[in-house]
């Protein structure tokens, strides 16, 4: 098969490792930086431009859209799919991945366990709104943020007021803003969950550094091999069903009300391969072989 990464970073260690894992398979594989990319409009012709030509010929693309990049990135996802290329992410799906509160309606719509999760405007009034979420400290967080930034613990009334206001000037329409119930007794810990194919994969604990509530690995959080209960590995994959994305990482915090999904990302990062030692590329590769040939699956995810 010919293969297209899309990625902007051909030095990453992701995409590095498919890249290796198709080749080993046998597969052509090409690393196509999206942001060089660009689209032809035209009737009946949807045509991807690249460095003077036009990219075609490929059995299937795998999406490595960057947050920062997610209009510009799924746009160029959507004009693959349009020429009727297999993609391991669609790009709506991309696109509702990127959106914490799209994403956790579409979570609480299937049942899965979320944070008990407040989405308000400006000028509401901050004690009703925090006493909705249940005590202090909460979570505030923009709904788009990535890596860690963007979410804040607030211990006082007083701390959260300050916090949605500084973010309400960054917000441009002022719908982007989440306070979250906070779950204290995992704080400072998560698990990440790898799906491919809709199963899981491999799963390790981020734990994040001592004085710090958030278990991103951008935030210096560090990860280890964790084995699930049964509730958390179909809590996992009933979150990637309900996102519609085969191919995903799960964050869950262990809660005392069982796990909790805090968010799904489309473009999980491969670390989790070096603290886990399973080799999720291959995995990629499987699921890819199986299913690129098929007739194309649609979004039925309906939002
Ligand atoms: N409701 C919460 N209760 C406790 N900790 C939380 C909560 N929400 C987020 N965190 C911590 O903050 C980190 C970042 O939050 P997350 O929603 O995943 O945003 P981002 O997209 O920036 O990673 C999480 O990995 C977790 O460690
Ligand atoms: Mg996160």
């Amino acid at each position: 098969m010919k293969i297209a990464i899309l990625s902007n970073g051909p030095g990453n260690y992701s995409t590095k490792r498919l890249k290796e894992e198709f080749k080993l398979k046998g597969h052509e594989v090409d690393v196509v930086k999206y942001k060089d990319c660009y689209a032809t409009i035209e009737s009946s012709n949807p045509v991807v431009g690249y460095h003077g030509e036009s990219l075609s010929g490929y059995d299937a693309i795998i999406p490595r859209i960057a947050s920062g990049m997610t209009r510009y990135g799924t746009a160029i996802v959507r004009q693959f799919e349009m020429q009727g290329v297999f993609t391991t992410a669609s790009s709506i799906a991309i696109s509702r991945s990127r959106d914490k509160l799209r994403s956790l309606q579409l979570l609480a719509r299937a049942g899965v366990g979320i944070p008990k999760t407040v989405f308000t405007r400006e000028g509401r009034d901050i004690d009703e709104v925090i006493d909705e979420v249940g005590e202090l400290p909460v979570i505030i967080k923009l709904a788009r943020g990535t890596h860690g930034n963007g979410v804040v613990l607030a211990e006082t009334k007083k701390a959260a007021k300050s916090v949605m206001q500084a973010f309400y000037v960054m917000d441009d329409d002022g719908t982007n803003i989440l306070l979250q119930e906070f779950v204290k007794e995992s704080a400072g810990e998560d698990i990440r969950v790898f799906i491919v194919n809709g199963k899981v994969v491999a799963s390790m604990k981020r734990k994040g550094l001592d004085d710090d509530f958030r278990s991103n690995i951008h935030q210096g959080g560090e990860g280890t091999s964790v084995k699930l209960t049964e509730e958390e590995k179909k809590t996992a994959q009933k979150a990637a069903k309900a996102m519609g994305l085969p191919i995903c990482g799960v964050d869950i915090m262990r809660s005392n009300h069982g796990p909790l999904v805090l968010e799904v990302n489309s473009s999980p990062g491969f670390a989790i391969e070096k603290v886990t030692g399973r080799n999720v590329a291959s995995k990629i590769v499987e699921y890819v072989e199986q299913n690129a040939k098929k007739t194309r699956r649609r979004d039925r995810v309906g939002a």
